[in-house]
């Protein structure tokens, strides 16, 4: 049996680790192994600060942390070969997406742009493995929202489906993709915040990088004033294509819903508000391009309990 193997590398916008999987696309797929590589604090520090809107020249720390990421990114790579006794000369080409520092997407006027780091030159350098990456901005200059393969991906892995069928993502953003049974074009876009609020909440209130199993929302009490509230934000009524990102749903979102609302809550009760935000935002979502059929979850979202 001929064999097609393959690596993907990505770090998500929650920044928690690199995923890294090593794949046989010889049909039917084959997922061989899968390894997240956490990525030290001072690395994940300088992302966030690249992440955001300053002052100063940010050019140097720009070229330094694409290459320390793209290092990183050949570390996973180089452990995952390791762990499989498998020689670089096996691998066809490793795909990476890399870290988006920053998303832009088309609205009327701007300047649409998207930049993601984790140098593939280093990459292909240190693994000896030509390196495929850029997915995200030839899709952009064409005037798509810049996530062009997930979707396609999802269509070539679930083929000839008997019902039609939502795959959703819940990671730092939420998306989906729907595929219909009887017509071939694939929908996909971005619903809205996945982890990013309940992350950062978390993080601001109790220094914590998430908050593990939902046990501390389970410990506070959704405020539907709140949540409606936060349904207001324009993003959840815009029609798709849409696509979003951390430059959009952050602390500062938080902050300025908190500052409007000007009720006293408590931060759990924020934290369980938040959780419904995005359940709903989901839902109401799914209900709108789905009857009936099939939705298969995934990302970290899921280990949140409902
Ligand atoms: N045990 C858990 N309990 C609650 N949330 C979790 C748990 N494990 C992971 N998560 C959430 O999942 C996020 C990572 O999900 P992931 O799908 O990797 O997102 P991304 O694609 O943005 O990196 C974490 O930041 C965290 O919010
Ligand atoms: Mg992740």
């Amino acid at each position: 049996m001929s064999s097609e193997l393959f690596i993907g590398l990505m770090s998500g916008t929650s920044m928690d680790a690199i995923d890294c999987v090593l794949i046989d696309l010889a049909e039917p797929i084959n997922v061989i192994d899968f390894i997240n590589v956490d990525i030290p604090e001072k690395l994940k520090h300088d992302i966030l600060d690249l992440c955001q809107e300053q002052g100063d020249d940010q050019i140097k720390k720009l070229g330094e942390t694409d290459v320390e990421l793209g290092k990183l990114f050949a570390s996973a790579v180089i452990s995952i070969l390791e762990k499989n006794q498998i020689s670089a000369s096996q691998i066809q080409a490793i795909g990476s997406h890399g870290q988006t520092i920053r998303h832009q997407p088309p609205r009327q006027n701007n300047s649409a742009f998207t930049i993601q780091i984790a140098d593939p030159n280093t990459i292909a350098a240190l693994t000896g493995i030509t390196t495929v990456a850029d997915f995200r901005r030839k899709d952009m200059a064409l005037g798509g929202q810049g996530a062009p393969l997930l979707p396609i991906f999802h269509q070539q892995v679930f083929k000839n489906i008997q019902a039609d069928k939502i795959i959703l993502n819940i990671g730092g953003i939420a998306n989906i993709t729907l595929l219909k049974k009887d017509d071939m074009q694939i929908i996909g876009f971005d619903t809205g915040p996945g982890n990013i609020l309940l992350d950062s909440w978390v993080q601001q209130n109790l220094n914590q990088h998430f908050d593990k199993d939902g046990k501390w929302a389970a410990t506070g009490e959704s405020n539907s004033e709140l949540l409606a509230f936060m349904l207001e934000d324009s993003y959840f009524s815009c029609p798709p294509p849409k696509s979003t990102g951390r430059e959009y749903f952050n602390s500062l979102w938080i902050d300025k819903v908190l500052a409007d609302y000007a009720n006293d809550i408590s931060p759990q009760d924020v934290q369980a508000t938040l959780v419904e935000l995005t359940a709903i935002s989901i839902a109401e979502t799914v209900k709108g391009l789905l009857e009936t059929g099939e939705i298969i979850v995934c990302g970290g979202g899921t280990k949140t309990p409902s």
